[in-house]
């Protein structure tokens, strides 16, 4: 049943660029616009909504912490993304305007049903956007968009990591269609690339043999540190998860402008610093301040891993190892930068001898709070 993988982790990254594209299948018609009839809040309340927050626990709140950018991008709605386990004990504003995502894969963890439960409570409208058919968060959920990854064995979240950030961009576009927003002409072309990031997704999986060499260079290491800014900071948080819950190693993901805020002065001699680079086209500024970064830390001894844009030359003169990605618009570029990083924690985890399916002290859904 692992399909000739010798982990189910290994088979379910291999199954993401099927995963993307069955998430996407039949919610793009054939103009380009967008059908979400599944989502049973109809366009004149979504035109109503005035703020969104996402509820969701571990890798599922990374996916919600990138789609914040694309919701407040495309629809100009405010957006705040709280972990499921913090959001009902700090008595939070919501009312009936208030549109609540809870993400979840396996629709069952108990921290972000009782999120929703408290935000039906103070009469928001809840959407879902979960993996599992009739499970108990869409059940109590006044909507759900269905991701589908297919089922996920392995422990650490990878294809059904990569189908909510699909289901999020698909919520994104889609309230910015039904409200009008001045990004018409981007959502269009946006749809389109969403419709080819499947075979982006393919093309990164077939180069991943240098990015597992290297990991197993780094298995004798006790820290690796992961940087990023705007999506990528996000990406840099996942990436860190991952080798935390499968390598055991000490992995931390940083905002790389916050570094000379602190973070710097862990760099010595030789540390694993995996930097996730920003598209140097459009917002370029973000990708001139991380080759900064890049520098910095390289000039304080870090062992840099790179992961950039191809063509993008800025990096390479600071770059101890490259990865390369496709070219994506930056908003999507977490559905292509994520993938080496689970590459990376898995073949790590091989390295130490690790349970790649079956990480120490971890459950598949976790339902207790
Ligand atoms: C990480 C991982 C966990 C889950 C989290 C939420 O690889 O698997 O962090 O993402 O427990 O689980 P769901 O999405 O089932 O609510």
């Amino acid at each position: 049943e692992k399909g000739g993988y010798d982990y189910f982790m290994l088979k379910e990254i291999a199954e993401q660029p099927k995963a993307v594209a069955d998430t996407l299948l039949g919610r793009i018609d054939p103009s380009g616009s967008l059908t979400l009839d599944e989502v049973r809040i109809s366009p004149s309340e979504l035109r109503e909504v005035d703020k969104v927050v996402i509820v969701a626990c571990g890798t599922a709140f990374h996916a919600g912490l990138i789609a914040k950018y694309a919701i407040e991008h495309w629809t100009r709605i405010p957006c705040e993304v709280e972990l499921a386990s913090e959001f009902r004990y700090r008595d939070p504003i919501l009312d009936g305007r208030s549109l609540v995502i809870a993400i979840s894969q396996s629709g069952e963890t108990m921290d972000t049903l009782m999120a929703l439960r408290h935000a039906r409570e103070q009469g928001s409208k809840v959407l879902a956007i979960c993996n599992t058919n009739g499970s108990t968060i869409p059940r109590e959920s006044d909507a759900v968009l269905y991701t589908h990854a297919g089922p996920e064995v392995a422990v650490a979240s990878t294809k059904a990591f990569l189908t909510q950030l699909v289901a999020c961009y698909l919520v994104a576009l889609y309230l910015g269609q039904v409200r009008g927003t001045k990004w018409g002409d981007e959502i269009q072309a946006v749809i389109k690339d969403l419709s080819r990031i499947s075979e982006e997704v393919e093309r990164v999986l077939e180069t991943m043999e240098p990015v597992r060499a290297l990991a197993r260079t780094l298995a004798s290491k006790n820290t690796v540190l992961f940087l990023g800014r705007h999506v990528g900071y996000p990406v840099a948080l996942e990436g860190a998860l991952k080798l935390k819950e499968l390598a055991y190693m000490h992995a931390e993901g940083f905002a790389a402008g916050e570094l000379k805020h602190g973070p710097i002065a862990l760099i010595e001699e030789d540390l694993p610093v995996v930097v996730v680079v920003p598209s140097p086209r459009g917002r370029s500024v973000l990708h001139d301040k991380i080759v900064s970064n890049i520098q910095e830390i390289r000039a304080r001894g870090a062992r840099t891993i790179v992961i950039a844009e191809e063509g993008d030359e800025a990096v390479v003169p600071y770059a101890d190892h490259l990865i390369r990605i496709p070219v994506t618009p930056t908003l999507l570029q977490p559905l292509v930068a994520t993938v080496p990083l689970q590459v990376f924690a898995c073949e790590l985890a091989t390295a130490r001898g690790n349970e790649v399916d079956q990480p120490r002290n971890l459950a598949k859904s976790v339902t207790v709070e």
